[in-house]
């Protein structure tokens, strides 16, 4: 049985297992705990705001063999169910979901339902993964951003997300964030959780930084990862349509259609910047050193470099 507490200051997250959650997923954990994965499931595994729409678009974009029409389908959040999603907490949106979208209302119903193949999406930790995952050893792809550019994007969303915690002043978020009490848990321990067990199981373990560098380099990974064989002019249309700039302006992925009482993109756009090395315009030099003494202490051990070319 899972242990869940409430955290002071942070009305909105609850604890299992000393990670912290949306209360919504919470509520619904036996159901989440009791998913059943199937062999040929792929799932797409990130701590939150690590380009995890933009692996989306991209597994997406492979699975249409470059159609972009048929990516056109359905919003992004809707293409690959969110497995510990639950529900909106607010009443009004609660009622306008069970009327329309009654499928959509827990990741784990929307999935039931999916044909195979299926393409899944997650930010648990390796820890909290529903255990059919690794009984039916399940493809995984993990994307992971450097932690510092991650605080970042994770600050400005929490600004903006009206269903997570407001994140407070940057300096309280630094703190925050440095100490894990964030919803998904600590940065560190997720990334470290999924580098650990990459040998072990079939994970592609993949880099915000390396998409961003050279993208036709890492989608042909995931196109392998997946099995599909897609040729030069189509993977060139993926790289072209899986731009920021193209992402940014697409309705299918910007969340431009999540009621502002959600989202509220006037404070900051879900697509905000899709750089490297933001951070350098949030860190001050104290709080840099800081980080990097504490990083260093945290992934003491690892073979995870993410800094030599920010
Ligand atoms: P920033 O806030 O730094 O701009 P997630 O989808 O996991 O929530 O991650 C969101 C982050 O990924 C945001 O980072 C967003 O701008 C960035 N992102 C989304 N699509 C991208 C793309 N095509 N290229 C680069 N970054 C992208």
């Amino acid at each position: 049985m899972a242990l869940v507490t409430s955290l002071e200051g942070q009305p909105q997250l609850r604890e299992v297992s000393g990670i912290p959650l949306q209360a919504s997923t919470v509520d619904n954990w036996s159901q989440i705990q009791n998913f059943e994965a199937k062999p040929d499931d792929l799932l797409i595994c990130t701590y939150p705001k690590s380009g995890t729409t933009w692996i989306q678009e991209i597994v997406d974009m492979i699975e249409q063999n470059g159609d972009v029409e048929k990516c056109q389908r359905a919003i992004i959040q809707h293409r690959h169910p969110f497995i510990e999603w639950a529900r909106p907490p607010q009443p009004s949106v609660l009622v306008l979901c069970r009327r329309f979208f009654l499928v959509y209302f827990k990741g784990v119903e929307k999935a039931k339902v999916m044909p195979s193949p299926r393409i899944l999406r997650t930010h648990l930790p390796t820890q909290l993964l529903p255990l059919s995952f690794w009984k039916n050893n399940c493809k995984f792809l993990y994307v992971a951003r450097n932690a510092k550019d991650c605080m970042v994007s994770y600050y400005h969303f929490q600004r903006m997300n009206k269903i997570l915690p407001d994140p407070g002043t940057w300096e309280e978020y630094f703190e925050t964030f440095i100490s894990g009490k964030v919803a998904w848990g600590s940065w560190y321990d997720h990334v470290k959780g999924w580098w650990d067990i990459k040998d072990r199981y079939q994970v592609l373990f993949l880099f915000y930084e390396d998409i961003k560098r050279d993208p036709k380099h890492e989608i042909q990974k995931v196109m392998q990862f997946m099995g599909k064989n897609l040729d030069e002019t189509v993977l060139d249309k993926i790289v072209q349509e899986t731009s920021f700039e193209k992402m940014k302006e697409n309705p299918m992925t910007n969340r431009s259609t999540v009621p502002k009482s959600i989202l509220d993109q006037s404070i900051s756009p879900f697509m905000r910047k899709g750089t490297v090395g933001d951070w350098k315009n949030h860190f001050t030099v104290a709080q840099n050193e800081r980080f990097d003494e504490i990083y260093r202490q945290k992934m003491e051990g690892t073979s995870i470099n993410f800094f030599t070319e920010l």
